[in-house]
């Protein structure tokens, strides 16, 4: 047997392996299975591609591994659990400059003849019957541009989620103008690279293009709207992927960029409807016109202790929790634990309603109570609580702000007017656990804080609770 046809048999049990990865990753109770799974698959992905004939040298390949690999390990061991979104959305960039880098070597080995016409011969024979030098390197300025877009995309997406630029949307006038330009040269840039290709300049001004289409992409769109982008970039990252595994021929990387490219569509649909818009009005919103003002919220915030919140929580039957962004800042996953098991313990019954974009990235209530060891049958999504908020006797909001801005349904032309958000508000008691009556991600005052029966509960989460764990002790 070829050696060709044991790596593509490899190649398709890793393939098999990140399928069923992908799998047990849609319920938390099996996801740490297929994280493992996933990763074994990708473990002999990677230990075959090392066997194949066309590798010629090994130092570069194993320093890369070892600096990436412990660069890896470090940042992952140091990082803030309320840094992870921002984490994971530079490993999209990264994984967008890798491919932008896949491509740009493969139009500098296509743009020299001899060892062009090797190479696609030898495409050719593997996977690419008919393809030719041009079609080659199309697909390379592909994967330099998709993975550009990626990177500087993913960049932008990193400091507006760790705070460092302005979260909101950011438009200039002639923000169109410069995008039509910029489509305008790609395409003429990608014929003059097919050309040219021995011409580095087209390269440079093809990485040049590919990340300003991504800064541009992305600067427009802010405050709720970011959950849609980080899933968008996440499915960018897979094309570039698969453009790099065509640009190389490599058969695992062209599956594994489409499995990634398409989860991350799947995403993002899940993100577009968990807000009520369209993905176009999502990417176009900051070049519609400007939303209206938002109206001044009237009436009083009245506030309550620990203490005293203790008393009402002792008396209640049924209680509905819901966590957001503030839970992680004030790492309180495990106080709510605690005070859930007391709940419990006092014959009440004590459930969480998740909202699809609570937190900083897809599933950060979900992953943060699984932390906690909260069982998976107490996490409720915002459909099925909705229907049943006036049986809760308290709704405890802890560091949540805008999946609860009843402003959502409200206030027409705010920022987060038509999403669906948490009708705490319904229940008949609400508490809600933050430091201050700031707004939250999306920069909209929220009218919940003024409701009647809406009580404060000033300071760190996990403060706040503990406080009320140790008067259900002291009782
Ligand atoms: P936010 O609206 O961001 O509100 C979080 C609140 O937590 C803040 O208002 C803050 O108020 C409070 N907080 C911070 N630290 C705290 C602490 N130590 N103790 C108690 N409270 C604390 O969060 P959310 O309701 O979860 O909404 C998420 C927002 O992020 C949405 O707009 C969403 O679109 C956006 N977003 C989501 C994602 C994904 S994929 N989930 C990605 C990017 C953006 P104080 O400062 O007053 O304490």
């Amino acid at each position: 047997m070829s050696t060709e046809i044991l790596i593509n048999a490899a190649y398709i049990l890793s393939a098999g392996l990140f399928i069923f990865g992908l799998k047990l990753l849609s319920h938390p109770a099996t996801s740490r299975k297929g994280n493992a799974v996933s990763a074994i698959g990708m473990f002999v992905a990677v230990v075959v591609t090392l066997l194949h004939k066309d590798i010629i040298n090994y130092q570069w390949i194993i320093a890369g591994i070892i600096i990436g690999g412990a660069v890896g390990a470090v940042f992952a061991k140091r990082v803030e659990m309320t840094a992870m979104p921002e984490l994971v959305s530079l490993f999209n960039g990264f994984g967008g400059l890798a491919s932008l880098a896949v491509g740009w070597t493969s139009v500098i080995e296509l743009g020299n003849p001899s060892v062009a016409e090797s190479l696609v011969a030898n495409l050719s024979e593997a996977s690419h019957s008919g393809s030719n030098t041009s079609l080659m390197l199309a697909i390379s300025y592909l994967s330099i541009l998709i993975g550009g877009v990626t990177f500087s995309g993913s960049v932008i997406a990193w400091a507006k989620l760790g705070e460092r630029m302005t979260t909101g949307a950011i438009t200039f006038a002639g923000q169109q103008f410069v995008n039509i330009a910029l489509l305008v040269a790609f395409v003429v840039v990608g014929y003059l690279l097919v050309q040219e290709p021995a011409n580095p300049t087209w390269i440079y001004v093809a990485i040049g293009i590919a990340v300003a289409f991504g800064i541009l992409a992305v600067i427009p769109i802010g405050g709720a709207d970011m959950p849609v982008v980080i899933s968008l970039l996440n499915s960018y990252s897979g094309v570039a992927a698969t453009a790099a595994g065509f640009a190389i021929g490599n058969n695992i990387l062209i599956v594994a960029g489409l499995l990634v490219g398409a989860s991350g569509i799947i995403l993002t649909n899940i993100m577009c409807k968990a807000m009520n818009r369209s993905l176009m009005n999502v990417l176009l919103s900051g070049f519609s016109a400007p939303a209206g003002k938002a109206e001044k919220i009237e009436g009083e915030i009245k506030s309550l202790t620990p203490e005293d919140a203790y008393y009402v929580l002792e008396a209640a039957q049924s209680v509905l929790v819901v966590p957001g962004y503030g839970m992680a800042v004030a790492q309180a996953q495990h106080a709510v634990k605690e005070l859930q098991e007391l709940m419990e313990k006092n014959g009440a019954e004590m459930v969480f309603g998740i909202h699809p974009v609570a937190g900083r990235m897809p599933g950060h209530m979900n992953v943060l109570l699984a932390e906690a060891d909260v069982s998976y049958d107490l996490l409720m999504e915002m459909d099925a609580v909705n229907p049943r908020m006036e049986t809760f006797d308290v709704a405890i909001v802890i560091g949540a702000n805008d999946v609860v801005n009843p402003a959502a349904k409200e206030m027409k032309g705010c920022p987060i007017y038509g999403m669906p958000v948490i009708e705490v508000e319904r229940a008949r008691t609400v508490f809600v656990l933050k430091r201050s009556a700031n707004a939250g991600f999306a920069g909209v005052d929220n009218p919940l804080f003024f409701r009647e029966n809406t009580r404060m509960i000033y300071g760190d989460a996990k403060e706040t609770l503990n406080t009320v764990i140790r008067e259900f002790g002291d009782s």
